[in-house]
C-alpha cells in the first residue's frame, strides 16, 4: 500500500501573512499549494454574480456545487483563480469578495460542498494547506500543523500594505475594524471556527521578519523533508 501524500496544515486569522507564507513553504518543499480562503471567496463571488441571498445556505451550497473553480499560474506566474472560467483573481482580492467568503463560510453545507474538492489537492509529493480549518476539519491526520498568528493591529498594517501595492485604495482604521469583526465571525461561527488543532505549532510572527517566519515553519517538518 502506498502512504498517503504528506500534508503540511497553516491556518490561521486574515493578515497573519498565511498566503504569502504557505506559498513561499510550498514553492521550497516543491509542494502542492491549497488556497482554501481563496475557493469561499470563489463561492461567495460566483453567489454575487447569481443574485443569490448569501444568507441562503441551501441555494449557496447549490451554488458552490456547481461552481467550477480553478487555480493556473497566470501571465505573471502568479496563481490565478478561475471561476467558471473567467480569470476573478483580482476581484476576489477585494474586502468586499472577502467579506462575502466569510459570510457564506459559516453555513454547513457550503463548507459540506466544499470538503472534496478540497481534498483533492492532496497529491505527492506534499501539500501546503492554508486556511482556517486545514488541520482541524480537512487534513486532521496532517502529521505538520502550524497555526500562524500575529497582533490585529500588525495584520492590519501587512493588509494595508498588500492591498496599497496590488493598487487596491484603502483605510487602515476601517481595514483594523473589518479584521476584527471577520475576526469574530470565522471564530464565533458554530462550524469549523477558527482555532488551532491540538496538536499544531503556535507561531506568533508580530515583529518577525517572513524570512524568519518561513525558517520556522519549515522547522516544523523533520529534516528529512526539509529543503537543503
Ligand atoms: O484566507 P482568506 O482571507 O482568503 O479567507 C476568506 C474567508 O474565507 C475568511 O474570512 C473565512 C473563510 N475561510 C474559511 O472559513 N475556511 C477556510 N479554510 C478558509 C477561509
Amino acid at each position: 500500500m502506498t502512504s498517503p501524500a504528506p500534508v503540511l496544515t497553516i491556518d490561521g486569522p486574515s493578515g497573519s501573512g498565511k498566503g504569502t507564507i504557505s506559498q513561499a513553504v510550498a514553492s521550497r518543499l516543491g509542494w502542492h499549494y491549497l488556497d482554501s480562503g481563496a475557493i469561499y471567496r470563489a463561492v461567495g463571488q460566483a453567489a454575487a454574480w447569481e443574485g443569490l441571498d448569501l444568507s441562503d445556505a441551501d441555494a449557496v451550497a447549490a451554488c458552490a456545487t456547481r461552481t467550477e473553480i480553478r487555480f493556473e499560474p497566470g501571465p505573471d506566474g502568479e496563481p490565478h483563480v478561475l471561476v467558471n472560467g473567467k480569470d476573478a483573481t483580482r476581484a476576489l482580492r477585494s474586502e468586499t469578495a472577502a467579506a462575502a467568503a466569510s459570510a457564506i463560510a459559516a453555513h454547513p453545507p457550503v463548507r459540506a460542498a466544499l470538503v472534496q474538492l478540497q481534498l483533492g489537492f492532496r497529491r505527492k509529493p506534499g501539500l501546503v494547506a492554508d486556511g482556517r480549518d486545514m488541520g482541524t476539519v480537512i487534513f486532521p491526520d496532517a502529521a505538520y500543523k502550524v497555526f500562524l498568528t500575529a497582533s490585529a493591529a500588525e495584520r492590519a498594517r501587512r493588509r494595508y500594505k498588500q492591498l496599497k501595492d496590488k493598487g487596491v485604495s484603502v483605510n487602515l482604521d476601517s481595514l483594523l475594524h473589518e479584521i476584527a469583526a471577520r475576526d469574530e465571525r470565522d471564530a464565533g461561527r458554530a462550524v469549523a471556527p477558527l482555532k488551532p488543532a491540538a496538536d499544531a505549532v503556535i507561531l506568533d510572527s508580530t515583529g518577525m521578519p517572513i524570512t524568519e517566519v518561513i525558517e520556522r515553519v519549515l522547522a516544523v517538518l523533520p529534516a528529512s523533508l526539509r529543503p537543503r
